[in-house]
């Protein structure tokens, strides 16, 4: 990674370990940032893909805003160093803790997910006796052609204010003078590998506006197109962020308003692998299973979307190909990282990196068979520093009793 021989950060931290490259994630953040340069816009890194706190405070750095989903995201991100300006607070299912902590700190939008959500954000505004800036996230009925479990934009799921209930959003804003509606937004999914549904929802969130300003609601400045750039874990083709921005600013760019990005997989995902130690190369069934340190509590996007993460060997071996499971510790037959594998012929003691975990990687990770969570490491100016030591299994039982 970079200059940097994983295998030694593997002898150092030991495996499995998190790493990511922090130059990586400069270069996708600048593509990013040029391909929206003709309109003024903001990017909001979406937390949940990545918290780390050295992730969290590489971002600010270069000068993106949060999007957070819960209370935990918006304590990482104050401890972080972002000003609450800086932060918008999406998400479908906020307490009224949170709506209140939110707007006593005077967050950047608080986007709401239904027309009650809006009702209580109001009540909670009248009772602290401020403003409040919100978004509404409207669900535009788009379908993101990507995994079932990641597809936010169509209709019939929890997401979003259905596009039909403008007038019910509109009459709530009028009972609730505190609340002032900045942004309307859109989120349609993750991992889209098309520019076609962010093109149909750049024209959903156009006609919402006007929707939304004919009914006499003239405080919005902001248009939101939400997160879920694809990136390649395998042979997808996802659009560049120039082609991205030529599937929406033109239909944005004429209403004169900014426009707001909340990309989280695009900025971090391939800039990170899961390093891990193969122990055991098994034989069963007339099959080969490479036996890995990483399980599915590691990282769980095969077992759960199953996904494609490339594997890699970090030790050269000359010989035939072989076509393996590589499986984890864990008691599932869930439990792996790849299946029916064509792999270098890995041995034992081998250590091997899995590409595309730098986004929800280390976040979904769990403690599952009471494994401590791996470390996280930044390689940065030639060089890597631990960010988060590995967990041991004595914080495993902090806050137990017997
Ligand atoms: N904004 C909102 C409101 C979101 O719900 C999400 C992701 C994002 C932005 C960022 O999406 P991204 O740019 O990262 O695609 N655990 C799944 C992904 C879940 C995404 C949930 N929402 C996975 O491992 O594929």
């Amino acid at each position: 990674m970079e200059a940097v021989d994983l295998n030694e950060i593997a002898e150092a931290v030991g495996t499995p370990a998190y790493v990511y490259n922090a130059e990586a994630i400069r270069r996708r953040h600048a593509e990013l940032t040029a391909a929206f340069a003709s309109v003024p816009h903001r990017i909001h890194y979406a937390v949940k893909a990545n918290g780390n706190l050295a992730v969290l405070s590489l971002m600010r750095r270069l000068g993106t805003g949060a999007d957070i989903v819960s209370g935990g995201e918006l304590a990482r991100c104050v401890r972080a160093g972002f000003a609450p300006a800086d932060i918008v607070f999406s998400g479908v299912g906020k307490t009224g803790a949170e709506l209140a902590e939110a707007a006593g700190l005077g967050l950047d939008s608080i986007n709401v997910e239904s027309v009650e959500e809006l009702a209580d954000l109001g009540r909670v505004a009248a009772a602290l006796g401020r403003n409040v800036r919100v978004g509404i996230r409207f669900n535009p009925d788009v379908t993101a052609g990507t995994h079932p479990y990641i597809s936010t934009g169509q209709s019939g799921i929890k997401f979003g204010v259905p596009c039909d209930q403008v007038a019910d959003a509109v009459r709530v804003l009028r009972a609730h003078p505190a609340l002032e509606l900045r942004t309307v937004a859109i989120h349609i999914g993750s991992q889209i590998t098309s520019v076609e549904p962010y093109r149909r929802g750049a024209g959903r969130l156009v006609e919402l506006w006007t929707a939304l300003r004919e009914a006499g609601v003239s405080s919005i400045t902001t248009l939101d197109i939400g997160g879920g750039l694809g990136i390649r874990y395998l042979d997808e083709e996802p659009p560049t962020p120039a082609q991205l921005a030529g599937a929406v600013v033109p239909s944005l760019r004429p209403t004169g308003l900014r426009l707001h990005l909340e990309p989280g997989r695009y900025l971090i995902g391939s800039a990170g692998v899961l390093v891990t130690r193969v122990l055991y190369r098994k034989l069963a069934g007339g099959k080969v299973f490479l036996v890995t340190d990483a399980g599915m509590n590691d990282l769980v996007r095969p077992s759960r979307y199953g996904a494609y993460h490339h594997i890699v060997e970090l030790v050269r071996r000359r010989g035939p190909e072989q076509v393996a499971d590589v499986v984890g510790p864990v008691c599932e037959t869930g439990d792996f990282l790849a299946l029916d594998r064509s792999l270098p012929p890995i041995q034992a003691g081998d250590h091997v990196a899995v590409l595309g975990g730098g986004a929800y990687g280390f976040v979904m990770a769990s403690s599952y068979n009471a494994r401590p969570r791996p470390p996280e490491v930044m390689v940065e100016g030639g060089g890597f520093r631990v960010i988060r030591r590995r967990e041991t299994v004595e914080e495993l039982m902090t806050g137990e009793t017997e």
